[in-house]
């Protein structure tokens, strides 16, 4: 079986899908490895160290495509709708494809990489069980997230994060308040503890509060109840517009007084929804700074504008999209360490063998057989239930 590693084609982004270091590991259990040329050099991986590893190089992209059995991708058809397009006239039936797919962004989408019948894995599909938490890539990439958020929040606000005691008077840390207390917010408070900000976060999960404040971050309780907060996998559950409402209301005090707001509260396939409005934006201090990481999607400030940075009241808000890219490095690192293991998961001597049976390999499976087959993506889209795979 022989893995290929394409060069990621959306504009900008740097990260690569498989690291030298993993190389061994997948020869050792029966694959093969083939990159293309140039594939990990914006992360940091040049074409040698792949090489000294065991790995082959294909100097060019129809070449990696024609003799890879197993592509994996970062950025993969359905979430690169940039460039991703240009794949599908690559992609050979029955090759097997593993990435982020977006299954949830559209049906059409879906309904083309189903067209060119390759077996899709979709890494966002992965289910948050322990026995798969080393396949996780949506933690992965949350936990860079979250650590770059507040980076890019220090860098903008005009002062500094630690308290400190000087000859020149004493300096008071910086407040930072996160919503949305999953991956990524966690990883925001550390972050920001670590720089010595005084940390604090609500999430609706009332499981949430414990884990902030082992992280020692303040939890912000407000007086509402999420309606059956958390679903069975562990995600927030969609409120209604009234419930959105009163958060708002109650957030508003604790935005006005932070001089750092990052936003992270999404749920899965919905729209995130608007936590921090202009009118709160406006009773912020100038020079406070909003990062929201739910830009992508619509944001969960009302005045993101995704992939920008914008000032709006002498606060600066911060709608980047593909965060992780910016730290190519180490999101590939963990992101190659995911699927190596998803790898060694659907077929340890090389061979993925499609045992439906099990749940990790049955609910990351996205299409097969010119079919979406992903009963969670059907169901969402409201698309009739495949009796094959009504497991
Ligand atoms: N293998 C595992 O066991 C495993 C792995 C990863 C994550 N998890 C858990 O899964 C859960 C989801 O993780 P995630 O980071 O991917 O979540 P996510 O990215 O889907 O959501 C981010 C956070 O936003 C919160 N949120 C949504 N709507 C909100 C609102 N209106 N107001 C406030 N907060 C809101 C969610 O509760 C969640 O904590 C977490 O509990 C996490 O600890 C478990």
């Amino acid at each position: 079986m022989i893995v290929g590693v394409p060069m990621e084609s959306f504009p900008g982004e740097r990260r690569v899908a498989l690291v030298p270091v993993v190389v061994p590991i997948l020869v050792k259990a029966g694959f093969q490895v083939l990159v293309e040329a140039g594939a990990g050099s914006r992360a940091g991986y040049p074409d040698t160290e792949y090489a000294e590893k065991g790995a082959k190089v294909a100097a060019s992209r129809p070449e990696l495509f024609q003799s890879a059995d197993i592509l994996v991708q970062v950025l993969s058809f359905g979430s690169n709708d940039a460039a991703g397009k240009e794949d599908l006239a690559l992609f050979r039936p029955h090759q097997t494809v593993i990435g982020f797919h977006r299954p949830f962004g559209s049906r059409e989408a879906n309904q083309q990489l189903a067209s060119s019948r390759v077996t899709a894995f979709s890494v966002e599909l992965m289910p948050r069980i322990t026995r798969a938490q080393s396949m996780d890539a949506l933690s992965s990439m949350a936990t860079i997230c979250g650590y770059k958020a507040v980076l890019l929040a220090a860098d903008r606000l005009p002062r500094m994060f630690p308290m400190l005691t000087t000859a020149a008077g004493t300096i008071t840390p910086a407040r930072v308040f996160i919503i949305g207390a999953g991956v990524a917010g966690l990883q925001a408070i550390s972050t920001a503890r670590r720089l010595g900000a005084v940390a604090s976060a609500y999430d609706l999960r009332p499981a949430a509060k414990e884990q902030v404040q082992s992280l020692g971050g303040r939890f912000i309780e407000l007086p509402i109840e999420a309606r059956d907060a958390e679903d069975r996998r562990g995600y927030a559950k969609q409120q209604d517009e009234s419930f959105f409402q009163r958060q708002r209301e109650l957030l508003g005090r604790v935005v006005a007084e932070s001089d750092v707001v990052i936003t992270a509260a999404v749920v899965p396939g919905k729209k995130p929804p608007v936590l921090v409005t202009r009118e709160m934006v406006e009773r912020m201090s100038p020079g406070s700074v909003i990062v929201d990481l739910a830009a992508e999607r619509g944001g969960n400030c009302e005045l993101t504008q995704a992939g920008q940075r914008i000032s709006d009241h002498g606060v600066t808000i911060i709608g980047y999209i593909n965060v992780a890219s910016t730290v190519p490095y180490h999101a590939s690192q963990m992101y190659a360490r995911n699927l190596a293991a998803f790898l060694l998961h659907l077929g340890k001597e090389g061979t993925p063998n499609l045992d439906l049976d099990d749940e990790i390999t049955r609910e990351t499976l996205l299409t097969r057989g010119g079919e979406v087959v992903n009963a969670r993506v059907r169901e969402f889209f409201s698309m009739p239930a495949l009796i094959s795979q009504s497991k």
